[in-house]
């Protein structure tokens, strides 16, 4: 299906396939998350500096992909990297908080808008936390969870991330099905999917059950299906819902509070209850937090909610904190990035219309998409019916000609971080102009034509 774009890369890329081979005899898919498993195989990267990253055979790219957007800040930026080589000769590890924890605390109550914050490392672990406490606030079990939506590993929610069509159900009223093997029956009861965008069916399906949910907990902009664009009232009504019914709204902002300077909320004008970040806050070292109001994080505590962790607020990841939040990831430079992101999105627009290929570039912040799906998807059902062959095929081609247009899969985006210029989009654009009248001769000639 790929055809001579899948020959290219491996000849351009034999170290890697040749590490991936080496690493699968010690490592399912020879990859540490399931994610990074991608056909032919996964590149093994060497290096990063700013906007590119260097892979084990030599190759330089312009990356968009930026670790699945921890990079806001491009790759080893040198703030980030001299405060981490200062603290590290004090120590890396203490095991005892300590005032720059304090320090961090402080830059994220600040730019997120929040009152009380607790730190750990991974997205995984702080939408588990951020569910535990919701129950315990309300004293209910049950959350509802949008389909197509991720919120990390943990099997609380690990249930209808990417259903396939024959196992989703209805649309209106989404069956909830577990994201692999492993996850226990019982945990099921307690999740409940609703339509993303859809407020009516969702409204449906909390009063179905008398508004019985601890939580509602979503990505505002969900960014593991691309990019879909939340309708401001859709946002706007599951607050009014959350209000009416005592259920906790829980933002998931694991992607989403890197792409706008304050997070969701200064994009949508809505605060959720709880917010829960990950990702950039760390300029990619490992970190990330759950946020919210003083009478709900107040319930956790010993012998109360318990959130633990050994590494929590380890001194890295609170230098790292600390130096993103106040002196990387600005107000002005987010805002280059954004506008980067728009000049991107609007150049592939008009690559993609003048080559005929149907397809929609929905853009959030410093992040876009190119699905190429007849309408721009809103909600998993409209991802679905994507043509993933040709996002795979532009996703090869453009990785053979230096750019890595995105994190890998369909269901992911790019991100524009601040280390990138307007040469970095020219040069993208100008390697898209080769690509996109490849991707529609190549689908004409294995007899897929577009229905414009
Ligand atoms: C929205 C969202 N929530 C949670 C997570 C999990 O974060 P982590 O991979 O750091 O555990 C991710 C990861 O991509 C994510 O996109």
């Amino acid at each position: 299906m790929l055809g001579e774009e899948n020959s290219k890369f491996l000849s351009r890329t034999v170290k890697s396939g040749n590490l991936w081979k080496e690493s699968g005899l010690l490592t399912p898919f020879g990859v540490h998350s399931n994610y990074r498993f991608t056909r032919p195989y996964p590149l093994f990267a060497k290096r990063g500096r700013g906007s590119r990253i260097f892979d084990a055979d030599g190759n330089e790219y312009i990356d968009f992909s930026l670790g699945y957007g921890a990079l806001q800040s491009g790759h080893a930026h040198p703030e980030i990297i001299s405060a981490l080589k200062s603290r590290i000769e004090q120590s890396y590890m203490l095991g005892f908080e300590e005032e720059a924890s304090i320090m961090a605390a402080r830059a994220v109550n600040e730019r997120y808008s929040t009152e009380m914050v607790r730190f750990s490392n991974t997205g995984t672990e702080a939408t588990m936390h951020a569910l535990r406490i919701a129950r315990a606030f309300t004293g209910r079990d049950r959350v509802l969870k949008f389909e197509g939506c991720y919120h990390g590993s943990n099997s609380d929610l690990l249930f209808s991330v990417k259903p396939s069509a024959d196992d989703a159900g209805s649309p209106l009223r989404p069956v909830t099905v577990p994201a692999g093997q492993g996850i226990p029956a019982k945990m099921k009861e307690s999740v409940v999917v609703a339509p993303f965008n859809d407020i009516a069916a969702t409204e449906d399906i909390v009063e179905s059950f008398n508004g019985d949910f601890a939580a509602i907990i979503l990505e505002p902009y969900p960014m593991n299906m691309g990019v879909v664009l939340p309708r401001k009232e859709f946002i706007s009504g599951l607050r009014r819902l959350c209000s009416r019914y005592g259920i906790l709204l829980l933002f998931d902002e694991v992607k989403t509070c890197g792409k706008f300077y304050g997070g969701a909320e200064e994009a949508l004008g809505v605060r959720p209850d709880i917010k829960i970040l990950g990702k950039a806050i760390g300029s990619g070292v490992p970190v990330s937090a759950i946020a919210g109001r003083k009478e709900i994080f107040e319930r956790v505590g010993p012998g109360k909610v318990s959130h633990a962790g050994t590494f929590n607020s380890n001194p890295l990841s609170m230098e790292a904190v600390i130096v993103s939040l106040k002196k990387v990831l600005t107000r002005e430079a987010i805002s280059r990035s954004q506008k980067l992101s728009s000049e991107l999105a609007s150049a592939s627009r008009d690559l993609l219309e003048m080559n005929e290929i149907v397809a929609h570039v929905p853009v959030a912040g410093v992040s876009g998409a190119i699905s190429f799906n007849s309408r721009q998807p809103e909600n998993w059902r409209d991802f679905m019916a994507g043509n993933t062959g040709k996002w795979n095929y532009y996703y090869l081609a453009m990785t053979n000609l230096g750019v890595i247009p995105a994190a890998p899969g369909p269901d992911e985006q790019w991100t524009v971080s601040v280390a990138h210029t307007e040469e970095d989009i020219d040069i993208t654009v100008e390697a898209f102009k080769k690509v996109a009248p490849r991707i529609s001769s190549h689908f004409r000639n294995i007899g897929i034509e577009e229905s414009v």
